[in-house]
């Protein structure tokens, strides 16, 4: 087996986003594209020869193809080891793990998380530092310049390595360890949480449901909640993770995952109902006759994670992404914890867990986390909320309830308006950053504006800048209405606007969010002429 070398040439747009490089899975699938962008993840991360790193994903249509051709590269290059999960599966969460745990030099996940699969759907590729976490704009930076002058890639001529069965094979003289991909991630989950508590909390008839939406963390709910924590055998719906996710958006928000919605609304309500994305990176939180948003959720854990044995001892500090409502700091406040806030995405936490200034962290698209992986975590967020329940023996909506009462409500909703002329929604993010200067103490929709800046973030772990991170606008009373575009899209341009608005009055804590944010919803349109620039007349997602 003899490396070749294949002339290519540099192929436009694969610069990574928010969370690497996201395409069609046609364009993906095209010649030379992935050889191209994995070559110049090697150059990014400084070469592979004699490194180990990790290869997943959350088994999404070309998964499979995109793994071979991966290792096949990885040896030619060089590389000692790589250790994939069987059949080419990892959730992001378990992909993190492995590389944290056995001490590797990063690894690559193949997914675009929520983004629908199959041929004429999204695929993508990431790729982790030996911290396991997102590699930081600095390395992606470097990878995007390599794509711009790529003019080879080396690659191994072999048949199909088979990654069907756990066990340890060789690709040239690269070792391949399979290994499967759900044993070391709920290991890890016993350590941090009280399964014993959580499973005599099921025994007493607390009942819950998780739905994997067709997605990767199928196998690792059967085992986790079903295998050792004794939930029912119906516990796990769409348990069996399919190319195409059963033709849906593997995204866990009462829009994509409305079955489950209507679950706890209706006469059957479960106590607690979850679900998951494509690679087991975010969460949904329901509780009987409750939706908890994601930035709800991430108060709620940080208010009570010592009560779980992982988080016994306190929590660092806490983090959250920018457009995240500030719930969390209410929080942060209380308890006397540093509050840190970041531009969205997750590779922005990383500095922050590595240098144990926060312990917990989240954003407000449904991805919470903590300091024992490197990204967020979807399983995790749902044993950490059993646990705390089954401490407090509580129902999820009395929690809510006793948190709002105790921190006062950050009522809070996004609108997305998805697929929109990009060249249009450029200008109009650009109209308003010209309009910011001007705006303090203007009066829009009957509030006062305090501050109008774009978000700029100083990293205050490595001092690095990342600028242009979306547009915030702060109402007196707290109210905020935050514009950003969407940097995982792979169609045109999504906007999203996210809204928030401060009730401590404790009669008014239980209304409709977006009749309580009826105010800052006027204050975006007449700010941003949203309507105008999209040629919309209402947002397409609303979460
Ligand atoms: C979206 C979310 C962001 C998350 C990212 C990856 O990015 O908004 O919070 O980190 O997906 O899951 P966006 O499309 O907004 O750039
Ligand atoms: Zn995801």
């Amino acid at each position: 087996m003899t490396p070749m070398t294949v002339e290519t040439q540099p192929i436009e747009g694969q610069k990574p986003g928010t969370s690497g490089l996201r395409k069609k899975t046609r364009v993906f699938m095209g010649p030379h594209y992935l050889e191209n962008f994995v070559q110049a993840i090697w150059a990014g991360a400084g070469g592979v020869r004699g490194k180990t790193l990790v290869l997943g994903g959350d088994g999404r249509y070309f998964n499979d193809r995109a793994a071979q051709v991966i290792l096949r590269m990885a040896a030619a290059s060089g590389a000692a080891k790589v250790i994939v999960g069987q059949n080419a599966i990892l959730s992001t969460p378990a992909a993190s793990n492995l590389i944290r745990s056995r001490g590797t030099d990063g690894g690559i996940i193949m997914s675009a998380s929520h983004n629908p699969g199959g041929p004429e759907e999204d695929f993508g590729v990431k790729f982790n530092t030996p911290n396991g976490g997102p590699a930081p704009e600095e390395v992606t930076n470097r990878i995007f310049e390599a794509t711009k002058t790529v003019t080879s890639y080396d690659i191994l001529e072999s048949q199909d390595i088979d990654l069907t069965r756990p066990g340890t094979t060789a690709l040239g003289s690269m070792e391949i360890e399979v290994v499967d991909p759900v044993t070391d991630y709920a290991a890890l989950m016993e350590t941090l949480f009280d399964f014993d508590r959580i499973r005599d909390h099921l025994k007493g008839g607390f009942r819950v449901v998780f739905d994997a939406m067709h997605a990767v963390t199928g196998p690792y709910a059967a085992e986790i909640l079903i295998k050792r924590l004794g939930a029912g055998g119906d516990a796990v719906r769409n348990a069996v993770p399919s190319p195409d996710f059963g033709g849906g958006h593997p995204d866990p928000n009462p829009i994509w995952a409305k079955p489950l919605v209507d679950l706890v609304m209706g006469p059957d309500a479960p106590d607690f109902a979850a679900a998951s994305d494509g690679d087991g990176d975010r969460n949904m939180i329901l509780g009987r006759g409750i939706y908890v948003t994601p930035s709800d959720s991430l108060a709620v854990l940080a208010a009570n994670a010592h009560l779980a044995p992982g988080y016994a001892g306190g929590l660092a500090g806490v983090a959250r992404s920018m457009p995240t409502s500030r719930a969390l700091d209410r929080v942060a406040e209380a308890k006397g914890l540093s509050c840190y806030e970041t531009p969205t995405g997750w590779k922005f936490f990383g500095n922050l867990l590595d240098a144990g200034k926060i312990t917990l962290c989240g954003e407000e698209s449904a991805g919470t986390g903590s300091d024992h992986v490197r990204e967020k975590d979807g399983l995790w967020a749902v044993l950490l909320w059993l646990n705390i329940l089954a401490v407090r023996g509580e129902s999820v909506a009395d929690i809510l309830k006793g948190h709002w009462a105790e921190y006062g409500r950050n009522y809070y909703s996004r609108h997305d308006f998805e697929g929109v002329d990009a060249d249009a929604a450029n200008a109009m993010m650009e109209g308003l950053i010209a309009r910011l200067p001007g705006l303090e103490g203007e009066t829009v929709a009957g509030r006062k504006i305090e501050m109008a800046e774009e978000f700029a973030y100083d990293d205050p772990v490595d001092g690095s800048r990342s600028e242009h991170q979306g547009v915030r606008i702060g109402f007196e009373g707290g109210g905020r209405v935050v514009f950003r575009l969407s940097g995982t899209g792979t169609v045109g341009a999504t906007l999203r606007v996210y809204l928030e608005d401060v009730e401590t009055d404790a009669g008014a804590l239980g209304r409709d969010p977006q009749e309580a944010l009826a105010g800052m919803i006027d204050a975006a349109e007449t700010l941003a002429g949203i309507r105008a620039a999209t040629g919309r007349d209402a947002p397409d997602v609303i979460t």
